[in-house]
């Protein structure tokens, strides 16, 4: 497996394999990866030639006062595991290397970013579709894949492709949980044990507004209030947003008809949690 940290050296491996006429697929990360980025190398390696994950922990996308500078970074751990998964090449730029003095481009996609966590930390689906689309440049993708675990990501940069005519497929994945359901995310190790427990009120919420919706309810608000009541009986839990919203692009509704998204996020002491589930009437 080839190891790259920078654009031009990218851009030659990326040259050789077309050459060779290969599909290219990308797996975009931050790295301090677990079983859910795996599942995107897995589908990314079953439909593509030749896989390259991109492993950047991204300034732009973190609010000056979030976690950019104690975010889990372990690129030996993250390097051996891609390599096991049988991957061709990692790239894993500087931030000097993405950002270069002087940087001022930036890709906003309104509407579906808006919303959701666009509304809970401004300027953060700016910087991901800014980076996105840098990697796109410089991998020149077939295939890009995303997990369905960041729904709202998926959908902006499913519209961000289809805006500007992207040629890349986006394909998502559906989110990777651990045994006791707690979905899977590089921001778990910020947990403690009481937190940790505490956190499993997301998937339970999840269940039960299925089941909700099984027995036959259809109010949004009903549903809503009912979650919030069940995340607030947990004293560790702060709700950040509780939301159900049409699919694809995530407009608040009344009445539940056919799938809805209901996406959830929460702050266990210093870490906020999202996870989501799409409602099925
Ligand atoms: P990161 O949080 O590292 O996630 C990388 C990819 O892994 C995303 O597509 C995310 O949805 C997916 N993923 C994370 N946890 C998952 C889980 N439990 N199950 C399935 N997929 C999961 O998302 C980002 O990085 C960044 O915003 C990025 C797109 C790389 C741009 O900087």
């Amino acid at each position: 497996m080839r190891l790259f940290k920078t654009v031009d050296e990218v851009r030659s491996f990326i040259n050789s394999v077309r050459r060779e006429g290969k599909t290219v697929g990308l797996v975009p990360t931050m790295g301090y990866l677990h079983q859910g980025h795996l599942s995107l190398v897995h589908e990314a390696k079953r439909s593509c030639d030749v896989v390259i994950v991109s492993i950047f922990v991204n300034p732009t996308q973190f609010d000056p006062n979030e976690d950019y500078q104690t975010y889990p970074r372990d690129l030996q751990r993250d390097v051996a595991l891609v390599a096991d998964a049988g991957v061709e090449a990692i790239f894993a730029p500087e931030a000097e290397e993405m950002y270069s003095q002087g940087f001022s481009s930036f890709v906003d996609v309104t509407g579906v970013s808006e919303c959701l966590c666009g509304a809970s930390r401004p300027g953060h689906f700016r910087g991901v579709a800014t980076v996105v689309t840098k990697l796109f440049n410089i991998v020149l993708p077939d295939a890009a894949f995303f997990g369905q675990k960041d729904f709202q990501q998926v959908m902006v940069i499913k519209r961000m492709v289809a805006d500007l005519n992207m040629s890349v497929q986006i394909i998502d994945v559906p989110i990777v949980r651990e045994e006791d359901g707690l979905a899977l995310s590089s921001r778990n190790v910020y947990l403690s044990q009481e937190e940790r427990k505490a956190a499993l009120v997301l998937h339970r919420s999840l269940h039960l507004a299925k089941e909700q919706v099984n027995e036959g309810e259809r109010s949004a608000q009903q549903i809503k209030e009912r979650i919030i009541k069940e995340i607030q009986a947990e004293p560790l839990a702060n709700i950040d947003y509780v939301e159900i919203l049409s699919v694809p692009d995530l407009k608040p509704i009344e009445i539940i008809k056919g799938n809805v998204l209901l996406a959830l996020a929460v702050r266990f002491g210093k870490t906020r949690l999202i996870d989501n589930s799409i409602l099925e009437a």
